[in-house]
């Protein structure tokens, strides 16, 4: 698969995103020796080997997507020497995706897995609000999540150009729905969820409205700024009122992560 990268008809997604290199950068920075990373919807790799580059077989890199681009991928990278990257498929079944991988997981007992996922698979409403609410619980106190592709709809895109009227309206298809998972899901999570843990920086109540513009800030900020794809955002697992003993002094859990 990796051989498709930059090659002519996958432009799009022949380059990695830069978020992930950083934010894979900073926790080993940070002394975290072996991160847990997950990235949901892998494209033709691009992102994945850089990935797997820089963690150079330090942690796990675990890729959710289609059984047979995942097969595909993680052979590509076996063959190139990384032994700790896991592939989790899914079937192209009209109402399957990594939700459901996802879910069993929880379900199997795994929870607050991972340190950083990269969420870039449907864009869809339907499949991506879901995929918040599960990555939510898989991601580890202090742990980054990213949507990718923030401003991205389908209207501005060829994908499904040919059939997308018989899954969607003309609104759904001009509508943006990674930006409505965001702004329905991520900033209210800011506000309900605070951190308790003694010494966290977000011990005291965090405003909504503050909360919000250091989002829309960062988010505008980072593409503005570095130029890399649109509105990619960042952000830290929400703090889990539930679970304060488990938040890293090193991470404070209601830092909106910067680079
Ligand atoms: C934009 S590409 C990902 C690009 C990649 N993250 C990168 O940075 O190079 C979106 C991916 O999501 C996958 N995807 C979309 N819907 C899916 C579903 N229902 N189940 C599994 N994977 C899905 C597609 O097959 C595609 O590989």
């Amino acid at each position: 698969m990796i051989e498709m990268i930059g090659t002519s008809g996958y432009e799009t997604i022949s380059a990695p995103n830069q978020n992930s290199t950083a934010v894979i950068q900073a926790l080993l920075a940070s002394g975290n020796a072996a991160p847990m990373i997950a990235e949901i919807g892998i494209g033709i790799g691009a992102t994945t080997v850089a990935m797997a580059t820089l963690l150079a077989n330090r942690g796990e890199l675990h890729l959710y997507n289609f059984r047979e681009k995942v097969a595909e991928l993680t052979a590509d990278l076996a063959n190139l020497g990384y032994t700790t990257i896991k592939g989790f498929g899914n079937t192209g079944r009209h109402w399957d995706s990594y939700n459901w991988t996802l879910g069993r997981m929880i379900l199997g007992g795994r929870e607050a897995v991972y340190d950083y996922i990269y969420i870039d698979g449907a864009h869809t409403f339907a499949v991506d609000g879901l995929a918040f609410v599960l990555c939510d619980r898989l991601l580890k106190p202090g742990g980054y999540l990213e949507f990718d592709d923030y401003n991205w709809s389908f209207a501005a895109s060829c994908w499904m150009h040919e059939n997308r009227d018989q899954f969607m309206t003309d609104e759904q298809i001009s509508t943006p729905q990674v930006k409505m998972v965001v702004d329905l899901f991520l900033h209210g999570n800011a506000v309900t969820r605070r951190c308790n843990r003694t010494g966290c920086s977000g011990r005291r109540p965090i405003g909504r409205q503050a909360m919000r513009q250091t989002l829309w800030t960062g988010a505008v900020g980072h593409s503005t700024l570095s130029g890399i794809r649109p509105s990619q955002l960042r952000w830290p697992s929400s703090a889990r009122a539930s679970r304060p003993a488990r938040c890293s002094s090193s991470m404070p859990c209601c830092r909106i992560a910067t680079r």
